[in-house]
């Protein structure tokens, strides 16, 4: 059994921006910025975006978060957006999801312009993933790729068995999985709440990926012998010897599906990290698209 380590991979695309946009900057004077909303104080949510902030440091790129109270109103947000899209100094909006419930997501996300959703959640971006056009992909789906790729995993023609159906994960990993690229190539399987005989479906897989957010829910009766498993979830749990009181939870039940797996990603430290990654490549290309 080999872990897929996010951190190693992660750094490796990290390292590979920092060098890119050095250059960028020095060749066209651009530095990448990416613009991040967030609406509310849900500790998950902040966290997130506070390690998006932080990454986009790190890696040598400008950014601005804008922060509005839970009640913000959709007038707010919408004024916000338009402002960002007007914007030629940023390259890339990110609006971090769930939004507070007065708001209709599909709203705002519909009003950033395509050329800047770096999410990869506008109706034209899910549009050109479908057709296997270029466009930014899903942090979270494009973080998976690039870990299977980095770490060379044979994909095609294999039975890859997606648990979760979000626009978010679970949909846009089902059809990267099933184009004609590598990693790619795959046969897939759609799961979600309301597909009978799950377990069989799982043990008939040479790929999970477990994306629906109940923390152990993989156990390991449902893995069959050298599976590849990648580990989607990210949910905190009451731990009350941990100081933030929480814990991180996955999707998989790893210490009792971690032995029969070839690969399997661990969390924390397999895809969450992958997720920035992704994010930071989405808003370099946002940037460099505009010079071309
Ligand atoms: N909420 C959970 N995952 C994501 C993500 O990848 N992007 C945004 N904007 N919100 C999220």
């Amino acid at each position: 059994m080999q872990i897929l380590d996010g951190k190693i991979v992660a750094l490796a695309v990290k390292n590979e921006i920092k060098q890119q946009t050095i250059l960028l900057k020095n060749e066209n004077n651009k530095i990448p910025h990416l613009a991040a909303i967030l609406a509310g104080t849900d500790g998950a949510s902040e966290t997130y975006v506070a390690n998006k902030i932080r990454s986009c440091e790190e890696v040598g790129f400008k950014s601005t978060m804008i922060r509005f109270d839970i009640d913000v109103t959709e007038e707010t947000l919408i004024a916000a957006i338009k402002k960002l899209n007007e914007d030629d100094d940023v390259d890339g909006i990110l609006v971090q999801l769930p939004l507070p419930k007065q708001i209709n997501e599909s709203n705002i996300i519909n009003l950033i312009h395509p050329s800047k959703d770096v999410d990869g959640f506008h109706p034209v971006s899910v549009g050109k993933l479908v057709q296997g056009l270029e466009t930014f992909i899903p942090a979270t789906p494009f973080g998976v790729m690039l870990l299977l790729k980095y770490y060379n995993i044979e994909t095609e023609g294999k039975h890859a068995v997606v648990i979760g159906r979000s626009n978010i994960v679970g949909r846009p990993m089902s059809i990267l999985l099933s184009q004609n690229t590598n990693p790619g190539n795959c046969t897939v399987t759609l799961c979600h709440s309301r597909t009978k005989n799950l377990e069989k479906i799982c043990m008939e897989a040479d790929i999970i990926v477990a994306a629906l957010g109940t923390p152990g829910f993989l156990k390991a009766h449902m893995v069959r012998e050298n599976a590849v498993v990648i580990d989607v979830g990210i949910t905190r749990v009451t731990d009350k010897t941990k100081k933030s009181g929480f814990a991180i939870k996955g999707d998989v039940d790893f210490v009792n599906v971690a032995p029969k797996c070839s690969y399997i990603t661990p969390v924390p430290g397999g895809v969450g990290l992958m997720t920035i990654a992704a994010l930071l490549k989405n808003t370099f290309a946002a940037a460099t698209r505009k010079i071309k």
